[in-house]
């Protein structure tokens, strides 16, 4: 299968491209590098020994996307390309809308003329807002998401479900993630946040390198077994293998199906913090924090239906997400640069 990549040059993209070519799919990226470089997508020519057809095109942009589809036979979308920097959305949401939005739109318009009828969406696990409940199942109601970034996949979600319901040709599968960390056993490959990182494992590789002094815990007085903040982080080697479950079920669905992609385990931000300490051997010095605004205080996954509708499960655990987030980063003091 020929799949479009639309910011596949993120982090979440070169894992899945490296994925989708080990499962003999091929892949096209097209990324503007707005949150990253050239020099990943050669990387995973370097992992795969495949070469990548590369677009450094905006999806927003109509004539770029439809010269794409042009010269390649397309038979699926995955749609990474979008800003994610929860706080800066709350600064600028005009970008936030314009670019989360105008590129899924722009994407969708371009499939319908070209008669591409399978999309899979990085949706994410923030649309649920603060849980009633946990584990969070699919059926559950979303919530009120307290940021723009939270409302552009909210409502993008809509218009994928609108979009289905109009054309009974299309498959659209939403894929809610959780916190994704970790990098390719390769340390050729992994997360490189622009300035200081807003997530936490990458917040904690900047210290164990020394780029960083010390890591601030945002809060330690929730309801959770030590106080701080649960969440259901997943490798993202196996999220990208969540992808190439979600291209080969799109060939044969019609319609929209949502799926949560986490491990249905939750750790706590110091259950992360003695993980790392301890697999890596490296000192990460920390101190606590007010609550950072916004937070919730525990998100996990029930993720049965992956399960049984893909045939999908995370086998990667925490051990495993410290080791390649510090391979990645021990290899690359300054990431891509
Ligand atoms: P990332 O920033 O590393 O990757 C996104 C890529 O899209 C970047 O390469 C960026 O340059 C590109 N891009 C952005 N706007 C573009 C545009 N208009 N045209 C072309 N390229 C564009 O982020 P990621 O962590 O790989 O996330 C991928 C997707 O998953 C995003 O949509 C994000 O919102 C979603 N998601 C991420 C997480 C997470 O914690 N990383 C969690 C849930 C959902
Ligand atoms: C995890 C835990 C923090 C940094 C966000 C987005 C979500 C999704 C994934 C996508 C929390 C604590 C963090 C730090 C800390 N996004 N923390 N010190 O907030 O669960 O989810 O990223 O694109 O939509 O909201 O992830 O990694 O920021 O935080 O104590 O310096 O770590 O309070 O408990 P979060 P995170």
């Amino acid at each position: 299968m020929k799949v479009l990549l639309a910011g596949g040059a993120g982090y979440i993209g070169t894992h899945t491209c490296v994925e989708l070519i080990k499962e003999g799919h091929e892949v096209v990226i097209a990324d503007n590098f707005s949150n990253s470089c050239p020099e990943a997508v050669k990387r995973v020519e370097e992992i795969t020994g495949k070469h990548i057809p590369l677009y450094e095109a905006d999806v927003c942009d109509k004539d770029a996307v439809d010269r794409i589809f042009s010269e390649n036979n397309l038979d699926a979308v995955i749609h990474f390309a979008g800003l994610k920097a929860v706080g800066e959305s709350v600064e600028k949401p005009v970008e936030y809308y314009r670019n989360n939005i105008d590129s899924t739109l722009t994407l969708l318009e371009a499939m319908k003329k070209y008669n591409v009828n399978r999309f899979i969406f990085s949706s994410s696990a923030t649309v649920y807002g603060t849980p009633i409940s946990v584990p969070l199942v699919e059926t559950m109601p979303t919530g009120s998401p307290t940021n723009p970034y939270g409302w552009t996949k909210l409502m993008m979600e809509q218009i994928l479900t609108d979009t289905a319901n109009a054309n009974p040709e299309m498959s659209i599968v939403l894929l809610r993630y959780f916190n994704p960390i970790g990098a390719h056993e390769s340390g050729r490959i992994g997360e490189d946040p622009n300035g200081i990182p807003n997530n936490l494992m990458p917040y904690i590789t900047q210290v164990a390198a020394g780029r960083l002094k010390q890591l601030g815990v945002f809060g330690d007085d929730y309801p959770t077994h030590d106080g701080t903040g649960v969440r259901d982080y997943i490798h993202v080697v196996d999220l990208a293998k969540g992808h190439v479950k979600a291209i080969e079920y799109s060939s044969d669905h019609k319609g929209t199906e949502i799926f949560n992609l986490g491990t249905g385990t939750g750790y706590s931000v110091l259950d992360i913090v003695k993980a790392f300490i301890k697999v890596n051997g490296v000192d990460i010095p920390y101190v606590i924090k007010p609550r950072r605004v916004g937070d919730i205080a525990e998100c996990f996954a029930d993720a049965t239906k992956a399960k049984e509708i893909l045939g999908w499960v995370a086998e990667k655990n925490l051990e495993d997400m410290c080791y390649d987030s510090w391979n990645w980063q021990s290899n690359n003091i300054n990431g891509y640069k």
